[in-house]
């Protein structure tokens, strides 16, 4: 039966600790005989913008032996020039997996329930699985535990907040997240605080990461949000009240002086680029895991 990733919860704790142990395999030894996607073409559909996800997408299916096909918003219409139910059933002919950036969460149900080749979700309004998988491992890298570590998140209740709690809670990860009133994350875990606070949130964190205040397909709401948020900018002296030693996470794209200022983004205890680059061994590791 074929196995889709459209929500964190999709993966067991068991499977995400095996997807860890491979993306590190991978990292280390990019083995050149593996080649799960071998002769495999997998259609990328991206109805958002997208650097990181995209180009690790296709990179690593390259490297896994596969081929990537990218469908930009112009080119299908997903449920507008054709229902999603179409568009799932003849990819399925055609090609042997569906990753795809969708703004409704229903969006990539739907291409789940309909396709049967493996789907991927690679950012929906809801959740960021693969973000949150390369996230974590990246701790891993860090910490090599879990363990009595505390992680802060400060900013907006979104997407990616909602994969990193879900994802921190299957890893047992202590998670405390202060956002305004009002813009929460909607779910709630065992491992998570909410809180609207930032410097109760970030007190003696080991770790602290930010969002943009302003997700893709929320932009009609930028002004509104830059005022709601003032107090929750991830600055120097926020960052008093964490452990000196605290990595500073961002998923990127950044918005310098907004989320996060400038100097805490490149400081020495940013650890950005190593999650962008773990985009790559993380999605490897899931393709591994799914095409097995
Ligand atoms: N972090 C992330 O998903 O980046 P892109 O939007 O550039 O893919
Ligand atoms: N929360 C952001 C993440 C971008 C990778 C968005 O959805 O736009």
């Amino acid at each position: 039966m074929k196995k889709d990733l459209l929500a964190v919860k999709d993966l067991s704790k068991k499977e995400v600790a095996e997807l860890f142990l491979i993306a590190k395999r991978l990292k280390q030894t990019n083995p050149k005989h593996e080649k799960p996607l071998q002769d495999k073409t997998i259609a990328l559909v991206f109805e958002k913008p997208s650097l990181r996800t995209r180009v690790t997408f296709e990179t690593g299916i390259y490297e896994l032996g596969g081929k990537p096909i990218y469908l930009s918003p112009q080119d299908i219409g997903l449920g507008k020039r054709e229902s999603i139910s179409d568009v799932a059933r003849n990819l399925s002919l055609w090609v042997g997996g569906i990753v795809a950036r969708v703004f409704a969460h229903q969006s990539i149900v739907e291409l789940g329930n309909y396709a049967n080749v493996p789907v991927i979700n690679a950012l929906s309004d809801l959740e960021h699985p693969c973000q949150a998988l390369a996230d974590l491992f990246t701790v891993y890298e860090k910490f090599e535990t879990f363990k009595g570590l505390k992680l802060a998140y400060i900013g907006d209740g979104n997407n990616v907040c909602h994969s990193l709690m879900l994802l921190a809670e299957t890893c047992e990860l202590d998670m405390f997240i202060a956002t305004p009133k009002g813009y929460e994350p909607n779910i709630t875990t065992q491992n998570a605080q909410l809180l609207n606070d930032p410097q109760e949130a970030i007190r003696d964190a080991d770790i602290v990461y930010t969002d943009v205040w302003t997700s893709m397909g929320d932009e009609a709401q930028k002004e509104e949000r830059l005022k709601t948020f003032k107090d929750f900018q991830l600055n120097n002296e926020l960052l008093k009240y964490a452990k000196p030693e605290c990595f500073i996470m961002h998923c990127l794209p950044a918005h310098r002086g907004e989320e996060i200022t400038a100097d805490v983004l490149e400081s020495k205890n940013s650890i950005i680029l190593q999650q962008a680059e773990n985009r790559l061994h993380a999605q490897k590791a899931l393709f591994a895991m799914l095409y097995k």
